[in-house]
Protein backbone atom coordinates (compact mmCIF):
# COMPACT_ATOMS: atom_id res chain seq x y z
CA UNK A 1 0.00 0.00 0.00
CA UNK A 2 2.86 2.40 0.42
CA UNK A 3 4.34 1.82 -3.01
CA UNK A 4 0.61 2.59 -4.19
CA UNK A 5 0.84 5.81 -2.00
CA UNK A 6 4.19 6.94 -2.92
CA UNK A 7 3.80 6.41 -6.84
CA UNK A 8 -0.08 6.93 -7.01
CA UNK A 9 0.28 9.35 -10.02
CA UNK A 10 2.70 7.12 -12.07
CA UNK A 11 -0.01 4.17 -11.36
CA UNK A 12 -2.86 5.97 -12.47
CA UNK A 13 -0.99 7.24 -15.83
CA UNK A 14 -0.29 3.34 -16.33
CA UNK A 15 -3.69 2.47 -15.42
CA UNK A 16 -5.81 4.70 -17.52
CA UNK A 17 -2.86 3.47 -20.59
CA UNK A 18 -3.13 -0.16 -19.68
CA UNK A 19 -7.16 -0.25 -19.51
CA UNK A 20 -8.14 2.09 -22.45
CA UNK A 21 -8.92 5.42 -21.18
CA UNK A 22 -5.85 7.91 -22.19
CA UNK A 23 -2.91 6.96 -24.67
CA UNK A 24 0.05 9.41 -25.44
CA UNK A 25 -0.44 11.07 -28.65
CA UNK A 26 1.73 10.31 -31.45
CA UNK A 27 3.30 7.15 -29.39
CA UNK A 28 4.86 5.09 -32.09
CA UNK A 29 6.70 7.87 -33.05
CA UNK A 30 8.14 8.79 -29.44
CA UNK A 31 5.06 11.24 -28.47
CA UNK A 32 4.00 14.75 -28.56
CA UNK A 33 4.45 16.53 -25.13
CA UNK A 34 1.33 17.59 -23.29
CA UNK A 35 -0.83 16.13 -25.90
CA UNK A 36 -2.96 12.87 -25.50
CA UNK A 37 -5.69 10.79 -27.05
CA UNK A 38 -8.44 9.35 -25.46
CA UNK A 39 -8.86 5.60 -25.78
CA UNK A 40 -11.70 3.35 -26.21
CA UNK A 41 -13.66 3.54 -22.42
CA UNK A 42 -11.61 7.15 -21.72
CA UNK A 43 -14.12 8.67 -25.12
CA UNK A 44 -16.85 6.86 -23.10
CA UNK A 45 -16.22 8.48 -20.03
CA UNK A 46 -15.26 11.82 -21.15
CA UNK A 47 -18.72 12.03 -23.36
CA UNK A 48 -20.45 10.92 -19.98
CA UNK A 49 -18.56 13.96 -18.32
CA UNK A 50 -19.98 16.18 -21.17
CA UNK A 51 -23.17 14.99 -20.78
CA UNK A 52 -23.40 15.75 -17.31
CA UNK A 53 -22.38 19.02 -17.66
CA UNK A 54 -24.25 20.18 -20.91
CA UNK A 55 -27.90 18.56 -19.08
CA UNK A 56 -26.89 20.59 -16.26
CA UNK A 57 -26.78 23.73 -18.29
CA UNK A 58 -28.76 23.65 -20.86
CA UNK A 59 -32.12 21.43 -18.85
CA UNK A 60 -31.63 22.41 -15.66
CA UNK A 61 -31.54 26.05 -16.35
CA UNK A 62 -34.40 26.74 -18.50
CA UNK A 63 -32.34 30.39 -19.53
CA UNK A 64 -29.04 28.66 -20.85
CA UNK A 65 -29.07 27.72 -24.40
CA UNK A 66 -26.22 26.17 -26.12
CA UNK A 67 -23.78 26.53 -29.60
CA UNK A 68 -21.12 25.17 -31.03
CA UNK A 69 -18.56 27.98 -32.61
CA UNK A 70 -15.88 27.29 -35.05
CA UNK A 71 -12.43 27.28 -34.08
CA UNK A 72 -11.01 29.53 -36.12
CA UNK A 73 -11.94 32.41 -36.32
CA UNK A 74 -11.09 35.93 -37.53
CA UNK A 75 -7.67 37.84 -36.25
CA UNK A 76 -10.02 40.92 -35.56
CA UNK A 77 -11.54 38.58 -32.95
CA UNK A 78 -8.11 37.94 -31.09
CA UNK A 79 -7.04 41.80 -32.06
CA UNK A 80 -10.38 42.86 -30.35
CA UNK A 81 -10.68 40.38 -27.24
CA UNK A 82 -6.73 41.62 -26.07
CA UNK A 83 -5.38 38.13 -26.74
CA UNK A 84 -2.75 39.39 -29.34
CA UNK A 85 -1.20 41.79 -26.89
CA UNK A 86 -2.11 40.04 -23.62
CA UNK A 87 -2.66 36.76 -23.72
CA UNK A 88 1.33 36.06 -22.42
CA UNK A 89 2.64 34.15 -20.31
CA UNK A 90 6.10 34.34 -18.67
CA UNK A 91 9.48 32.73 -19.56
CA UNK A 92 13.08 32.20 -18.47
CA UNK A 93 15.31 29.80 -20.35
CA UNK A 94 18.40 28.38 -18.97
CA UNK A 95 21.07 28.73 -21.22
CA UNK A 96 23.02 25.39 -20.56
CA UNK A 97 20.01 23.44 -20.71
CA UNK A 98 18.30 25.43 -23.59
CA UNK A 99 15.00 24.51 -21.28
CA UNK A 100 12.17 26.86 -21.08
CA UNK A 101 10.31 27.01 -18.09
CA UNK A 102 7.56 29.83 -16.63
CA UNK A 103 9.30 31.55 -13.85
CA UNK A 104 6.66 32.46 -11.72
CA UNK A 105 5.60 28.60 -11.88
CA UNK A 106 9.25 27.95 -10.61
CA UNK A 107 8.89 30.23 -7.93
CA UNK A 108 6.03 28.73 -6.14
CA UNK A 109 7.37 24.90 -6.57
CA UNK A 110 10.42 25.79 -5.04
CA UNK A 111 8.98 27.71 -2.22
CA UNK A 112 6.39 24.95 -1.62
CA UNK A 113 9.40 22.55 -1.55
CA UNK A 114 11.78 24.75 0.53
CA UNK A 115 9.36 26.88 3.05
CA UNK A 116 6.84 24.02 3.08
CA UNK A 117 7.67 24.00 7.16
CA UNK A 118 7.81 28.00 7.49
CA UNK A 119 4.36 28.94 6.55
CA UNK A 120 5.26 32.69 7.27
CA UNK A 121 8.11 32.84 4.62
CA UNK A 122 5.91 30.88 2.16
CA UNK A 123 3.29 33.09 2.53
CA UNK A 124 5.52 36.54 2.34
CA UNK A 125 7.18 35.34 -1.16
CA UNK A 126 4.06 33.88 -2.80
CA UNK A 127 2.72 37.70 -1.96
CA UNK A 128 5.84 39.47 -3.70
CA UNK A 129 5.39 37.17 -6.43
CA UNK A 130 1.37 38.37 -6.65
CA UNK A 131 2.48 41.61 -6.23
CA UNK A 132 5.60 41.60 -9.48
CA UNK A 133 2.79 39.88 -11.59
CA UNK A 134 0.09 42.38 -10.92
CA UNK A 135 2.36 44.95 -11.74
CA UNK A 136 3.62 43.26 -14.57
CA UNK A 137 7.54 44.63 -12.79
CA UNK A 138 9.68 41.72 -14.82
CA UNK A 139 12.27 43.14 -13.45
CA UNK A 140 11.34 42.62 -9.63
CA UNK A 141 10.21 39.35 -10.42
CA UNK A 142 13.75 38.29 -11.84
CA UNK A 143 15.30 39.95 -8.31
CA UNK A 144 13.51 37.76 -6.24
CA UNK A 145 13.88 34.63 -8.79
CA UNK A 146 17.54 35.40 -8.61
CA UNK A 147 17.44 35.78 -4.60
CA UNK A 148 15.90 32.68 -4.48
CA UNK A 149 18.81 30.43 -5.96
CA UNK A 150 16.51 28.31 -8.08
CA UNK A 151 18.57 26.14 -10.35
CA UNK A 152 17.61 24.27 -13.53
CA UNK A 153 16.67 20.62 -12.40
CA UNK A 154 18.74 19.52 -15.42
CA UNK A 155 22.01 21.12 -16.29
CA UNK A 156 22.05 22.15 -12.10
CA UNK A 157 22.81 25.76 -12.99
CA UNK A 158 21.67 29.33 -12.37
CA UNK A 159 22.38 30.42 -15.82
CA UNK A 160 19.04 31.82 -16.82
CA UNK A 161 18.44 34.61 -19.15
CA UNK A 162 16.19 38.08 -18.33
CA UNK A 163 12.39 37.22 -18.01
CA UNK A 164 10.29 37.78 -20.96
CA UNK A 165 6.68 37.69 -22.16
CA UNK A 166 5.24 34.68 -24.66
CA UNK A 167 2.17 34.91 -26.56
CA UNK A 168 0.60 31.48 -26.13
CA UNK A 169 -1.76 31.30 -28.49
CA UNK A 170 -0.96 29.04 -31.68
CA UNK A 171 -0.89 30.52 -35.02
CA UNK A 172 -0.93 28.64 -38.14
CA UNK A 173 -1.21 29.83 -42.34
CA UNK A 174 -4.09 29.95 -44.46
CA UNK A 175 -4.26 29.28 -48.31
CA UNK A 176 -2.91 32.69 -48.58
CA UNK A 177 0.10 32.26 -46.40
CA UNK A 178 -1.95 34.85 -44.01
CA UNK A 179 -1.66 34.02 -39.66
CA UNK A 180 -4.52 32.28 -37.94
CA UNK A 181 -4.84 31.31 -34.30
CA UNK A 182 -6.23 29.00 -32.71
CA UNK A 183 -8.77 29.74 -30.34
CA UNK A 184 -7.69 29.99 -26.72
CA UNK A 185 -10.65 29.92 -25.18
CA UNK A 186 -14.44 29.00 -26.48
CA UNK A 187 -15.73 32.11 -24.85
CA UNK A 188 -15.36 34.66 -27.98
CA UNK A 189 -17.28 32.42 -30.12
CA UNK A 190 -20.10 32.50 -27.75
CA UNK A 191 -19.71 36.57 -27.56
CA UNK A 192 -19.46 36.91 -30.81
CA UNK A 193 -22.80 34.88 -31.23
CA UNK A 194 -24.52 36.80 -28.59
CA UNK A 195 -26.85 38.54 -30.93
CA UNK A 196 -27.44 35.57 -33.31
CA UNK A 197 -28.63 33.57 -30.09
CA UNK A 198 -30.05 36.37 -28.67
CA UNK A 199 -32.73 37.12 -31.68
CA UNK A 200 -32.70 33.41 -32.85
CA UNK A 201 -34.04 32.37 -29.56
CA UNK A 202 -36.03 35.19 -28.09
CA UNK A 203 -33.62 35.24 -24.64
CA UNK A 204 -33.94 38.10 -22.31
CA UNK A 205 -31.34 39.02 -19.93
CA UNK A 206 -30.43 37.62 -17.76
CA UNK A 207 -29.54 34.26 -20.28
CA UNK A 208 -26.61 31.79 -20.90
CA UNK A 209 -25.14 30.14 -23.45
CA UNK A 210 -23.01 27.43 -22.89
CA UNK A 211 -20.62 25.61 -25.05
CA UNK A 212 -17.71 22.43 -25.16
CA UNK A 213 -15.15 22.44 -27.25
CA UNK A 214 -11.21 22.28 -28.23
CA UNK A 215 -9.00 25.17 -27.27
CA UNK A 216 -5.06 25.42 -27.81
CA UNK A 217 -2.56 27.19 -25.81
CA UNK A 218 1.44 26.82 -26.69
CA UNK A 219 1.82 25.87 -23.42
CA UNK A 220 5.85 26.47 -22.09
CA UNK A 221 5.66 24.14 -18.47
CA UNK A 222 2.84 21.80 -20.45
CA UNK A 223 2.92 18.53 -17.87
CA UNK A 224 1.18 16.69 -15.03
CA UNK A 225 -0.42 14.59 -17.46
CA UNK A 226 -3.65 15.69 -18.44
CA UNK A 227 -3.83 18.85 -16.32
CA UNK A 228 -1.96 21.29 -18.81
CA UNK A 229 -2.28 20.02 -22.06
CA UNK A 230 -1.08 22.54 -25.39
CA UNK A 231 -5.13 20.71 -27.06
CA UNK A 232 -7.67 20.61 -24.88
CA UNK A 233 -11.49 20.88 -24.02
CA UNK A 234 -13.39 23.85 -22.07
CA UNK A 235 -17.18 23.57 -21.28
CA UNK A 236 -17.83 27.27 -20.58
CA UNK A 237 -20.38 29.29 -19.91
CA UNK A 238 -21.52 33.18 -20.20
CA UNK A 239 -24.07 34.56 -18.13
CA UNK A 240 -25.35 38.09 -19.47
CA UNK A 241 -26.70 40.21 -17.02
CA UNK A 242 -27.76 43.64 -15.98
CA UNK A 243 -24.61 45.74 -14.81
CA UNK A 244 -25.90 46.45 -11.81
CA UNK A 245 -26.45 42.65 -10.45
CA UNK A 246 -22.93 41.67 -10.85
CA UNK A 247 -22.26 40.89 -7.75
CA UNK A 248 -25.14 39.32 -7.07
CA UNK A 249 -24.91 36.54 -10.34
CA UNK A 250 -20.94 36.45 -9.47
CA UNK A 251 -21.94 34.42 -6.31
CA UNK A 252 -24.57 33.10 -7.43
CA UNK A 253 -22.37 31.08 -10.17
CA UNK A 254 -19.34 30.61 -7.46
CA UNK A 255 -22.19 28.73 -5.43
CA UNK A 256 -23.36 26.78 -7.99
CA UNK A 257 -20.59 25.42 -9.67
CA UNK A 258 -19.23 24.48 -5.93
CA UNK A 259 -22.28 22.48 -5.48
CA UNK A 260 -21.73 21.08 -8.52
CA UNK A 261 -18.30 19.89 -8.21
CA UNK A 262 -19.28 18.42 -4.46
CA UNK A 263 -21.68 16.21 -5.63
CA UNK A 264 -19.03 14.75 -7.93
CA UNK A 265 -16.58 13.92 -5.10
CA UNK A 266 -15.51 14.24 -1.35
CA UNK A 267 -15.79 17.94 0.12
CA UNK A 268 -12.47 18.03 1.49
CA UNK A 269 -11.07 17.67 -1.94
CA UNK A 270 -12.13 21.01 -3.03
CA UNK A 271 -11.75 24.87 -2.15
CA UNK A 272 -13.13 28.26 -3.30
CA UNK A 273 -10.01 30.31 -3.82
CA UNK A 274 -10.29 34.26 -4.46
CA UNK A 275 -8.03 35.48 -7.60
CA UNK A 276 -5.10 37.71 -6.50
CA UNK A 277 -4.04 37.96 -9.89
CA UNK A 278 -7.19 38.60 -12.53
CA UNK A 279 -6.81 37.83 -16.42
CA UNK A 280 -7.06 41.05 -18.78
CA UNK A 281 -10.60 40.89 -19.33
CA UNK A 282 -11.82 40.10 -15.58
CA UNK A 283 -13.13 42.43 -13.02
CA UNK A 284 -13.84 39.26 -10.23
CA UNK A 285 -12.58 36.18 -10.50
CA UNK A 286 -12.01 33.02 -7.78
CA UNK A 287 -11.14 29.50 -9.03
CA UNK A 288 -12.91 25.99 -7.92
CA UNK A 289 -9.31 23.89 -6.77
CA UNK A 290 -9.46 20.82 -6.34
CA UNK A 291 -7.11 18.56 -4.48
CA UNK A 292 -5.42 16.63 -7.40
CA UNK A 293 -2.52 13.66 -6.71
CA UNK A 294 0.05 16.68 -6.89
CA UNK A 295 -1.89 19.41 -4.78
CA UNK A 296 -4.52 21.92 -4.63
CA UNK A 297 -4.69 23.45 -8.50
CA UNK A 298 -7.46 24.98 -10.25
CA UNK A 299 -10.04 22.76 -12.08
CA UNK A 300 -12.80 25.52 -12.74
CA UNK A 301 -12.61 29.44 -13.04
CA UNK A 302 -15.53 31.84 -12.36
CA UNK A 303 -15.13 35.64 -13.67
CA UNK A 304 -17.24 38.46 -13.99
CA UNK A 305 -15.62 39.68 -17.38
CA UNK A 306 -17.90 42.67 -17.15
CA UNK A 307 -18.57 44.21 -20.49
CA UNK A 308 -14.90 44.13 -21.67
CA UNK A 309 -15.43 41.49 -24.44
CA UNK A 310 -19.19 42.71 -25.66
CA UNK A 311 -17.69 46.43 -25.89
CA UNK A 312 -14.18 45.51 -27.34
CA UNK A 313 -16.26 43.80 -30.14
CA UNK A 314 -19.00 46.64 -30.90
CA UNK A 315 -16.17 49.07 -30.74
CA UNK A 316 -14.08 47.09 -33.45
CA UNK A 317 -16.58 45.33 -35.33
CA UNK A 318 -19.34 48.69 -35.47
CA UNK A 319 -21.89 46.77 -34.94
CA UNK A 320 -24.15 46.89 -32.23
CA UNK A 321 -23.88 44.26 -29.56
CA UNK A 322 -26.27 46.17 -26.61
CA UNK A 323 -29.89 45.29 -25.75
CA UNK A 324 -32.83 47.43 -25.81
CA UNK A 325 -34.76 45.88 -22.82
CA UNK A 326 -36.63 47.34 -20.02
CA UNK A 327 -36.64 51.04 -21.35
CA UNK A 328 -32.63 50.18 -20.77
CA UNK A 329 -30.11 50.57 -23.60
CA UNK A 330 -26.66 48.55 -22.49
CA UNK A 331 -23.95 46.60 -23.01
CA UNK A 332 -25.12 43.79 -20.59
CA UNK A 333 -22.24 42.03 -18.28
CA UNK A 334 -20.95 38.58 -18.35
CA UNK A 335 -20.30 35.93 -15.46
CA UNK A 336 -18.26 33.25 -16.93
CA UNK A 337 -17.99 29.77 -15.26
CA UNK A 338 -15.27 27.85 -17.37
CA UNK A 339 -14.49 24.01 -16.70
CA UNK A 340 -11.28 21.97 -17.83
CA UNK A 341 -12.89 18.92 -19.54
CA UNK A 342 -9.54 17.25 -19.40
CA UNK A 343 -8.65 18.60 -15.54
CA UNK A 344 -12.35 17.34 -14.60
CA UNK A 345 -11.55 13.83 -16.14
CA UNK A 346 -8.57 13.72 -14.29
CA UNK A 347 -10.00 14.77 -11.22
CA UNK A 348 -12.65 12.30 -11.30
CA UNK A 349 -9.77 9.10 -12.44
CA UNK A 350 -7.88 10.64 -9.71
CA UNK A 351 -10.20 10.52 -6.99
CA UNK A 352 -12.24 6.54 -8.25
CA UNK A 353 -8.79 4.86 -8.92
CA UNK A 354 -8.33 2.46 -5.67
CA UNK A 355 -6.38 -0.41 -4.36
CA UNK A 356 -7.89 -2.41 -2.07
CA UNK A 357 -6.79 -5.57 -0.01
CA UNK A 358 -9.72 -8.18 0.26
CA UNK A 359 -9.02 -9.77 3.26
CA UNK A 360 -11.17 -13.12 2.81
CA UNK A 361 -9.43 -14.11 -0.04
CA UNK A 362 -5.88 -12.45 0.38
CA UNK A 363 -6.00 -10.56 -2.81
CA UNK A 364 -5.81 -7.07 -3.67
CA UNK A 365 -7.79 -5.60 -6.75
CA UNK A 366 -7.89 -2.25 -8.63
CA UNK A 367 -11.00 -1.09 -8.97
CA UNK A 368 -12.20 2.53 -10.28
CA UNK A 369 -15.15 3.64 -8.27
CA UNK A 370 -16.37 6.30 -10.60
CA UNK A 371 -19.72 7.93 -10.30
CA UNK A 372 -21.97 5.32 -12.09
CA UNK A 373 -23.47 8.04 -13.95
CA UNK A 374 -20.57 8.59 -15.11
CA UNK A 375 -19.12 4.85 -15.89
CA UNK A 376 -18.16 4.62 -19.37
CA UNK A 377 -19.86 0.71 -19.10
CA UNK A 378 -23.22 0.64 -17.00
CA UNK A 379 -23.13 -2.76 -16.90
CA UNK A 380 -21.62 -6.25 -18.04
CA UNK A 381 -23.57 -9.27 -19.64
CA UNK A 382 -20.22 -12.55 -18.39
CA UNK A 383 -21.48 -16.09 -19.20
CA UNK A 384 -19.98 -18.16 -15.74
CA UNK A 385 -18.48 -20.90 -18.40
CA UNK A 386 -18.04 -20.91 -22.00
CA UNK A 387 -20.38 -23.94 -22.77
CA UNK A 388 -23.55 -25.65 -21.86
CA UNK A 389 -25.39 -22.71 -23.66
CA UNK A 390 -24.70 -20.25 -21.66
CA UNK A 391 -22.78 -18.09 -23.73
CA UNK A 392 -25.91 -17.91 -26.01
CA UNK A 393 -28.19 -17.08 -23.31
CA UNK A 394 -25.37 -14.36 -22.24
CA UNK A 395 -25.47 -12.88 -25.83
CA UNK A 396 -29.40 -12.69 -26.01
CA UNK A 397 -29.57 -10.82 -22.84
CA UNK A 398 -26.91 -8.39 -23.88
CA UNK A 399 -29.01 -7.79 -27.58
CA UNK A 400 -31.92 -7.39 -25.83
CA UNK A 401 -30.40 -4.60 -23.67
CA UNK A 402 -27.79 -3.23 -25.46
CA UNK A 403 -29.77 -0.26 -27.60
CA UNK A 404 -30.96 1.20 -23.65
CA UNK A 405 -27.80 1.03 -21.91
CA UNK A 406 -24.10 0.74 -23.02
CA UNK A 407 -23.13 -2.98 -21.85
CA UNK A 408 -19.99 -5.11 -23.05
CA UNK A 409 -20.05 -8.88 -23.17
CA UNK A 410 -17.30 -11.28 -22.32
CA UNK A 411 -16.26 -14.88 -22.22
CA UNK A 412 -12.70 -14.20 -22.40
CA UNK A 413 -11.71 -15.56 -18.61
CA UNK A 414 -12.70 -17.03 -15.93
CA UNK A 415 -15.68 -15.34 -14.37
CA UNK A 416 -13.16 -14.35 -11.23
CA UNK A 417 -10.81 -12.01 -13.88
CA UNK A 418 -13.79 -10.90 -15.86
CA UNK A 419 -14.82 -9.14 -12.71
CA UNK A 420 -11.65 -7.89 -11.88
CA UNK A 421 -11.51 -6.64 -15.27
CA UNK A 422 -14.65 -4.57 -15.11
CA UNK A 423 -13.54 -3.52 -12.00
CA UNK A 424 -10.61 -1.68 -13.27
CA UNK A 425 -12.69 0.22 -15.97
CA UNK A 426 -15.43 1.24 -13.47
CA UNK A 427 -18.15 -0.74 -14.75
CA UNK A 428 -21.04 -0.88 -11.78
CA UNK A 429 -22.69 -3.99 -12.39
CA UNK A 430 -22.06 -7.16 -13.92
CA UNK A 431 -24.79 -9.82 -14.99
CA UNK A 432 -23.52 -13.24 -14.88
CA UNK A 433 -25.31 -16.17 -16.65
CA UNK A 434 -25.03 -19.39 -14.71
CA UNK A 435 -27.12 -22.81 -14.92
CA UNK A 436 -29.91 -21.60 -12.72
CA UNK A 437 -30.46 -19.10 -15.33
CA UNK A 438 -31.46 -22.15 -17.44
CA UNK A 439 -34.79 -22.64 -15.81
CA UNK A 440 -35.27 -19.67 -13.60
CA UNK A 441 -35.22 -16.59 -15.95
CA UNK A 442 -32.54 -15.16 -13.30
CA UNK A 443 -28.70 -14.04 -13.02
CA UNK A 444 -26.63 -13.30 -10.50
CA UNK A 445 -26.04 -9.82 -10.26
CA UNK A 446 -22.64 -8.17 -8.85
CA UNK A 447 -21.90 -4.73 -7.65
CA UNK A 448 -18.33 -2.99 -7.89
CA UNK A 449 -18.07 -1.30 -4.88
CA UNK A 450 -19.54 -4.05 -2.30
CA UNK A 451 -19.14 -6.85 -4.15
CA UNK A 452 -22.30 -8.05 -3.12
CA UNK A 453 -24.10 -10.55 -5.12
CA UNK A 454 -27.62 -11.16 -5.39
CA UNK A 455 -30.37 -12.86 -7.55
CA UNK A 456 -32.38 -11.38 -10.26
CA UNK A 457 -34.89 -12.23 -12.62
CA UNK A 458 -33.92 -11.06 -16.37
CA UNK A 459 -36.62 -8.70 -17.09
CA UNK A 460 -35.00 -6.59 -14.58
CA UNK A 461 -31.97 -5.63 -15.53
CA UNK A 462 -32.80 -3.12 -17.43
CA UNK A 463 -34.54 -0.71 -15.12
CA UNK A 464 -31.72 -1.78 -12.33
CA UNK A 465 -29.21 -0.43 -14.72
CA UNK A 466 -31.51 2.45 -15.34
CA UNK A 467 -32.29 3.13 -11.20
CA UNK A 468 -28.74 2.90 -10.30
CA UNK A 469 -26.44 4.34 -13.28
CA UNK A 470 -28.68 7.09 -15.12
CA UNK A 471 -28.21 10.39 -14.76
CA UNK A 472 -32.13 11.77 -13.70
CA UNK A 473 -31.57 11.21 -10.33
CA UNK A 474 -28.34 13.68 -9.97
CA UNK A 475 -29.97 15.61 -11.97
CA UNK A 476 -32.95 16.01 -9.80
CA UNK A 477 -30.56 16.02 -6.97
CA UNK A 478 -28.71 19.12 -8.57
CA UNK A 479 -32.04 21.10 -9.64
CA UNK A 480 -32.80 21.40 -5.82
CA UNK A 481 -30.15 24.05 -5.99
CA UNK A 482 -30.03 25.36 -9.05
N1 LIG B 1 -12.42 31.72 -20.82
C1 LIG B 1 -11.70 31.81 -19.61
C2 LIG B 1 -10.56 30.94 -19.54
O1 LIG B 1 -10.18 30.33 -20.52
P1 LIG B 1 -8.74 30.00 -17.91
O2 LIG B 1 -8.65 30.11 -16.42
O3 LIG B 1 -7.57 30.42 -18.71
O4 LIG B 1 -10.02 30.86 -18.31
C3 LIG B 1 -10.33 27.95 -17.82
O5 LIG B 1 -9.15 28.53 -18.30
C4 LIG B 1 -10.15 26.49 -17.49
O6 LIG B 1 -9.60 25.80 -18.62
C5 LIG B 1 -9.13 26.24 -16.36
O7 LIG B 1 -9.74 26.34 -15.10
C6 LIG B 1 -8.68 24.82 -16.67
O8 LIG B 1 -9.57 23.89 -16.10
C7 LIG B 1 -8.77 24.75 -18.18
N2 LIG B 1 -7.42 24.91 -18.77
C8 LIG B 1 -6.76 26.05 -19.02
N3 LIG B 1 -5.57 25.80 -19.58
C9 LIG B 1 -5.46 24.46 -19.70
C10 LIG B 1 -4.47 23.57 -20.21
N4 LIG B 1 -3.35 24.02 -20.74
N5 LIG B 1 -4.70 22.24 -20.15
C11 LIG B 1 -5.86 21.75 -19.62
N6 LIG B 1 -6.84 22.54 -19.14
C12 LIG B 1 -6.66 23.88 -19.18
Amino acid sequence: MKEWNDHFFDFLVSHAKVYGFIFPSSEIYGGLNAVYDYGPYGIELKNNIKEFWWKTMTILHENIVGIDSSILMRNDIWNASGHVNEFNELLIDNKDSKKRYRPDLLIKEHVEKKFSNHPKKKEDILFRLSQSLKKKDLLDLKILFDELNIFDSISKTKNWTEIRHFNMMFKIKNENKKDLYLRPETAQGIFCNFHNVKKSTRMKIPFGIAQIGKSFRNEIFARKFLFRMREFEQMEMQFFILPEEEKRWYEYWKNVRLKWHLILGDKKNYKLRNHDHLAHYASLGADIEYHFPFGFQEIEGIHSRRDFDLKKHEFFSKKKLRVFESKKNYIPYVIETSLGLDRLFLAIFSSSLKKEELVENRTIRIVLKLPSYLSPVKGAILPLVGKDGLPEIAKKIFDEFKMNHKLIYDQKESIGKLYRRQDAIGTPLCFTVDYKTIETDTVTMRCRDSMKQKRIHIKNISRIIENETGLEKILKKLSDFI
